[in-house]
C-alpha cells in the first residue's frame, strides 16, 4: 500500500487525455474518495462514483493550473510558458463561466468558478438547464454567476469568458434594450451598486469552468464551497 501510494504520487507520467500529471489526478482522486467516505459516514450523504471521477478531474485541473501559475515565474528566457489562468487585480473576485450544449440531444449545462485575486477558491457552481441554444447557455452561465456573486457580496467582479461575441454584446451600451431577455437581465443586474467588468480570455485558460460544466448532473444548482482538492498549499 505504501509503495503503491508513493509510486503513483511520484510518477512523472502525464495523463494523455487530460494533459495533467498523473500524480495530481491520483492525489485528487484519493482526496475525493476520502471526502465521499466522510460524507457517507458523518453526513449520510451518498455520492455516486461517477461524480467522484468528475470532481477529481476538476480538482486536478485546478491544482495543475495553480501550480503552472506559481512555476511560471521561474521559467527562464526562451522557455515556452504554459497558458494559465489570469488573476484579477487585488480586491477583485474573478468569475469564469462556461455553457455547453450537447450535440446529441441539444441539452445544455452551465458552470462557473469564483476565485480570489490570489487564486484561492471561493465557490463554484454547475447546473443542467435542459434543451437550449449555445448562446442561451453562455448567457445563463453568466447570469447565474452574477446572481451568486450578489448573494455572496462580491462587490468587484471580473467576469472572464472565452466568448468574444457574447462579451461584446453584453458590454454594449445598448445591452439594456437588447432583443434577448437574458442580455437585458444581465445588463440590469450590472447596473446596480457594484462594479463588474468583462475580460476576454483564450479558450485554453477557461478549462476549469469547462470541466465544471461537464460535472453538471442535475437541474438543481450545485454549489461547492469546498474546492474539489485541498488548496491551502498555494
Ligand atoms: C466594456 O465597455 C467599457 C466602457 O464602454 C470599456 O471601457 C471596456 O473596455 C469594455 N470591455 C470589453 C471587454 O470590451
Amino acid at each position: 500500500m505504501h509503495i503503491w501510494l508513493l509510486t503513483n504520487l511520484s510518477t512523472s507520467y502525464i495523463h494523455f487525455g487530460l494533459g495533467i500529471s498523473w500524480s495530481i489526478v491520483f492525489a485528487s482522486t484519493l482526496w475525493q474518495l476520502w471526502n465521499r467516505r466522510n460524507n457517507l459516514v458523518f453526513n449520510s450523504i451518498f455520492l455516486p462514483a461517477g461524480s467522484i471521477y468528475h470532481k477529481s478531474v476538476v480538482g486536478a485541473r485546478y491544482y495543475a493550473e495553480s501550480s503552472l501559475f506559481s512555476a511560471s515565474g521561474d521559467s527562464g528566457p526562451g522557455t515556452s510558458r504554459p497558458v494559465h489562468w489570469q488573476r484579477p487585480e487585488e480586491g477583485w473576485t474573478c468569475l469564469n463561466t462556461d455553457g455547453v450544449v450537447s450535440t446529441l440531444n441539444g441539452f445544455g449545462s452551465i458552470g462557473g468558478v469564483f476565485r480570489a485575486h490570489d487564486g484561492g477558491w471561493l465557490l463554484d457552481f454547475n447546473k443542467f438547464i435542459g434543451f437550449t441554444q449555445p448562446l442561451q447557455s453562455e448567457l445563463w452561465a453568466i447570469l447565474t454567476g452574477l446572481r451568486l456573486a450578489r448573494d455572496n457580496g462580491y462587490e468587484r467582479l471580473l467576469i472572464q469568458s472565452d466568448n468574444l461575441k457574447v462579451i461584446t454584446r453584453l458590454n454594449a451600451t445598448t445591452a439594456t434594450s437588447d432583443v434577448n431577455a437574458l442580455v437585458r437581465a444581465i445588463a440590469r443586474l450590472r447596473n446596480v451598486d457594484w462594479v463588474t467588468r468583462f475580460q476576454w480570455i483564450p479558450r485554453e485558460t477557461n478549462k476549469l469552468a469547462d470541466a465544471l460544466v461537464k460535472l453538471a448532473a442535475s437541474y438543481d444548482l450545485s454549489l461547492f464551497a469546498v474546492p474539489p482538492l485541498p488548496c491551502n498549499h498555494f
